[in-house]
C-alpha cells in the first residue's frame, strides 16, 4: 500500500498559520523578557514558575530520544497520552465525513474522543478468547477511515496482540494505525517504536502514568515519523507541559532504574495476585495479561463490585463492556493493598 501523509491531513491544518511566541521567533540570549505578559515579580510559592515554559520540551525529548533510540524530532510530548489521541483526530478526522475503527473492548477514550471531535467509529469487536479479528478489520475499513487504533496490551482484556498480526494491519491499511503501549513495560512484547521509521503511517502511544507512576504529572507521549509528529507540534497548545512537569519528567528520566525495579515487582506482585485470587470462591476466571491489572470473571460482578465499595476497595467494574460480562479490572498493588484486597475477598 502507497501511503501518503499528505493525503491524510485536514484541509484546514494543512492551511493553517500556527501560533508563535515571541521567544520561538527569537534565538540568542536576552536578558530582559517582557513578551509574554508573564509576572517578573513572582508569585506566592517560594520556587519560581512565574515563566512560560519550554513549548518544545527540548530537554525531556532529548533524554527520551536516547532511552528509546529515537530522534527528538521523532517525540512528541502530551498533557498525557489523552491529548496525542484528542491531536490525531484533530489532525487526521473530518467531522462527520471521516470514520475511525477501534476493536473493544478497548481503551474508551478512543471511542469519547471521536465522539467530542464529531467523527463516526467503526467497532469491530475481538474474537471471544481476546484477539483481533482481521478479516473483520479489512471488511470494516472504508475509504473514509482515517485511524485504526490498537492497544496492545489491551485494556480491559490485558493481552498483547502477536506482533506479526498489527505489523500485517500497518503495512495493508492506507491511514494511521496508532498503537497504544501505554502498558508496554509490564510486557515481555518488544515495543513497535523501533518501526517508526519503516512504516509511516505507525504513530505508537506511551505515557508515564502507568510503569513511571507519574500519573499525577500528566505527561504521555507519541512516537512517529518526523513529518507526522510536526502535525502535533503544528496544531498542540503552545505551552501544554507545564515547568513543575516538565522538571518532574526530567528528574524521573535520570532514575530509570528505579523504573526498572518497579516494574519488576510488579511484575512479581501480579503472578502472586493471580495465584491467590484463584484460592477465592467468587473468582471464577482470570485472563492472561500483559499490564498492571487483571480481568477477572466473577460469580456476581455487581455484587462483589458493590461489597467491594462498602469496604472502601475501589476496582474497575466491566460486567457491561462488551465480552467482559461478569468481569472486574482489578489493578496490581502494592503488597499491602492486594493483601487487603484478598483478606476482604475471603469474606464474602
Ligand atoms: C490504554 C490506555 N491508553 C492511554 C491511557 C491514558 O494515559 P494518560 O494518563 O497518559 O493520558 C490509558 C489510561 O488508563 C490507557 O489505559
Amino acid at each position: 500500500m502507497t501511503f501518503k501523509l499528505e493525503n491524510l491531513i485536514r484541509e484546514n491544518i494543512k492551511r493553517l498559520t500556527p501560533y508563535s511566541s515571541a521567544r520561538k521567533e527569537f534565538s540568542g540570549a536576552a536578558q530582559i523578557f517582557l513578551d509574554a505578559n508573564e509576572n517578573g515579580f513572582g508569585s506566592p510559592l517560594e520556587r519560581n514558575y512565574h515563566r512560560y515554559p519550554d513549548p518544545l520540551q527540548t530537554e525531556i525529548k532529548r533524554e527520551i530520544a536516547v532511552l528509546n533510540d529515537v530522534q527528538p524530532s521523532e517525540i512528541f510530548v502530551g498533557s498525557g497520552s489523552d491529548e496525542a489521541i484528542d491531536l490525531l483526530f484533530r489532525i487526521f478526522c473530518e467531522p462527520r465525513a471521516d470514520n475511525v475503527l477501534i476493536c473493544p473492548p478497548t481503551y474508551g477514550m478512543y471511542e469519547v474522543s471521536a465522539e467530542i471531535n464529531d467523527v463516526a467509529i467503526k467497532h469491530v469487536n475481538l474474537t471471544e478468547n481476546f484477539q483481533l479479528d482481521l478479516q473483520a478489520i479489512k471488511k470494516a475499513i472504508d475509504a473514509r477511515t482515517k485511524l485504526l487504533f490498537v492497544c496492545s496490551p489491551n485494556n480491559p482484556t490485558g493481552n498483547s496482540f502477536p506482533r506479526e498480526e498489527i505489523l500485517k494491519l500497518i503495512e495493508t491499511f492506507g491511514g494511521i494505525v496508532v498503537v497504544d503501549e501505554a502498558y508496554i513495560h509490564f510486557s515481555s512484547e518488544k515495543s513497535l517504536v523501533s518501526e517508526i521509521n519503516n512504516l509511516k503511517n505507525l504513530v505508537v502511544l506511551q505515557t508515564f502514568s502507568k510503569a513511571w507512576g507519574l500519573a499525577g504529572v500528566r505527561v504521555g507521549l507519541a512516537f512517529a515519523n518526523a513529518e507526522t509528529i510536526a502535525l502535533f507540534n503544528r496544531i498542540k497548545p503552545p505551552y501544554n507541559i507545564s515547568q513543575p512537569a516538565q522538571e518532574a519528567i526530567l528528574q524521573a528520566l535520570k532514575n530509570g532504574a528505579a523504573v526498572e525495579r518497579t516494574i519488576a515487582e510488579i511484575v512479581a506482585e501480579r503472578e502472586k495476585l493471580i495465584e491467590k485470587l484463584y484460592e477465592i470462591a467468587c473468582v471464577e476466571q482470570i485472563y492472561p495479561t500483559d499490564a498492571n491489572f487483571v480481568l477477572a470473571k466473577m460469580t456476581n460482578a455487581d455484587e462483589i463490585y458493590q461489597f467491594l465499595l462498602g469496604e472502601k476497595i475501589v476496582v474497575r467494574n466491566r460486567n457491561n463492556v462488551e465480552l467482559c460480562a461478569g468481569c472486574l479490572r482489578i489493578t496490581v498493588g502494592t503488597p499491602e493493598e492486594n493483601k487487603s484486597l484478598l483478606e476482604t475477598l475471603q469474606k464474602l
